[in-house]
């Protein structure tokens, strides 16, 4: 059996220290039973983690999406090192900005030149400057998460400390939805500079969303933006706008493209990225650290490989197929629902009875963790994992579908749960 003595020493410590005991929202002990799950890692290699009282896992978080090669992969390894022995930061530029901005250039479909910056949040709000600047036009327009910055965390319900002016400028739009974009950038026309969102949501794009999308908001003299902190570098190399063929004026990558150094970068056409040049202020100390380039590029060489995506789609189409099976089989399927492309599927929650969503998620964390699965609910691929850990994912997850039904039929947690429930620091609509 598990135990957790240390993760739960040192959640005590630092929950004293800093708030909600982590420095990312979704990394928070909250996510998951509070006492019987683990709050901190120790080390991690490929696709295993292990925490600090030295329980191994099968991690299908991925770091929330940045490792996309594997953890502490040798080969990035080195490539870091390598910097490592020359220096981190300069007072100039070093070499590899210039070999990794090329790279950019050519792999990114948008890219005709990129700046680098450090959180995906850094590189959505340079690209919302940017077609500002460009337009002349104040309004946005989104559809998705796009960080924490005041214009886009405005529109949302966690905007708390935005000044309501701010809030004001931007709007939401529903994804798949043409009517509503189309509504939307009517109603405020003449003053939408930008309409962002993140291109795969979900099960992904209807056919033909995309591109009409752009149509609409080119009529409309708008810029483009496609927000791939999550699907750049996971579904393809080029992101979603190589996979759909549709190329936006602004990309905004992060997450993934460093293997879990902290890199991003917003790419796209000249003409808006030259702006730069004549005065709008996209500026980072940290913006060129040598040895998250240096990683980028290992990992980008790695991710290069023939056969890499095919693999990472063939596993988490394995998992997504196997995934339905077990919600028909235990007859789940009112309150599971799967979703979401192959590299980046699973699952979301509903309440029955007089079980909430959070009740039939807290059942099912508490067995993947016995069970030494890693996972929220949507799941990550990176290239370590095989057949085997999808598997026993799938293994793990018939015990939990096993366990939700008991809960079900006898309408309570009485006897099942054994700690904390899941209790996410941002709870969605109650249904
Ligand atoms: C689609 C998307 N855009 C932007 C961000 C913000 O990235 P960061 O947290 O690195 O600032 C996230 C983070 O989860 C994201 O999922």
């Amino acid at each position: 059996m598990k135990t957790y003595t240390k993760s739960n020493e040192l959640l005590e410590r630092e929950l004293k220290v800093s708030p909600l005991a982590a420095q990312t929202f979704s990394k928070s002990y909250r996510y998951f039973c509070k006492g019987i799950s683990p709050a901190y890692i120790d080390h991690a290699k490929g696709c295993r983690v292990y925490d600090v009282d030295g329980n191994e896992f099968i991690d299908f978080i991925c770091a929330l999406g940045p490792i996309t090669v594997g953890y502490n992969d040798d080969r990035i390894n080195t490539a870091v090192k390598e910097q490592l022995d020359k220096g981190a930061s300069f007072s100039l530029q070093s070499p590899i900005e210039v070999e990794l901005a090329e790279k950019i250039c050519r792999i990114i479909p948008c890219a005709e030149m990129v700046r680098f910056v450090k959180n995906g949040g850094d590189a959505t709000t340079a690209a919302i400057r940017l077609a500002r600047a460009y337009t002349g036009k104040e309004m946005v327009l989104m559809s998705g998460y796009h960080g924490m910055h005041d214009w886009s965390i405005g529109a949302s319900n966690n905007n708390k400390g935005v000044p309501q002016a701010v809030c004001n400028l931007t709007k939401n739009f529903i994804y798949n939805d043409l009517t509503d974009i189309e509504e939307k950038l009517n109603t405020y026309k003449d003053k939408v500079a930008a309409v962002i969102l993140e291109p795969i949501q979900a099960d992904g794009p209807k056919e033909g969303y995309l591109q009409t999308l752009k149509d609409l908001v080119h009529k409309h003299n708008a810029i483009l933006i496609f927000d791939e902190v999550v699907s750049g570098f996971r579904y393809a190399l080029g992101g979603a706008s190589e996979l759909y063929k549709v190329t936006p004026d602004l990309a905004a990558f992060g997450k993934g493209m460093g293997n879990g150094y902290a890199i991003s970068a917003v790419a796209g056409k000249k003409e808006l990225m030259r702006q730069i040049e004549t005065g709008v202020f996209i500026s980072t100390t940290f913006g060129g650290d040598a040895l998250s380039m240096a990683a980028a590029l290992a990992t980008i060489k790695v991710l290069e490989q023939p056969g890499f995506y095919d693999s990472i789609w063939k596993l988490g189409n394995k998992m997504h197929t196997g995934l339905k099976q077990l919600a028909t089989k235990y007859g789940l399927e009112k309150v599971i629902t799967v979703s979401g492309l192959a590299p980046h599927c699973g699952l979301s929650f509903d309440g029955t009875g007089s079980l909430s969503y959070l009740d039939i998620h807290s059942v099912y964390s508490q067995v993947m963790i016995e069970n030494g699965i890693l996972v929220f609910a949507i799941c990550n691929l990176n290239g370590a994992h095989t057949e085997k850990e999808i598997d026993l994912y799938l293994d793990a997850t018939e015990k939990a579908f096993a366990l939700i039904k008991k809960a079900i039929e006898q309408d309570s947690l009485t006897g099942i749960l054994k700690g904390g429930k899941v209790d996410p620091v941002f709870k969605r609509n109650i249904r």
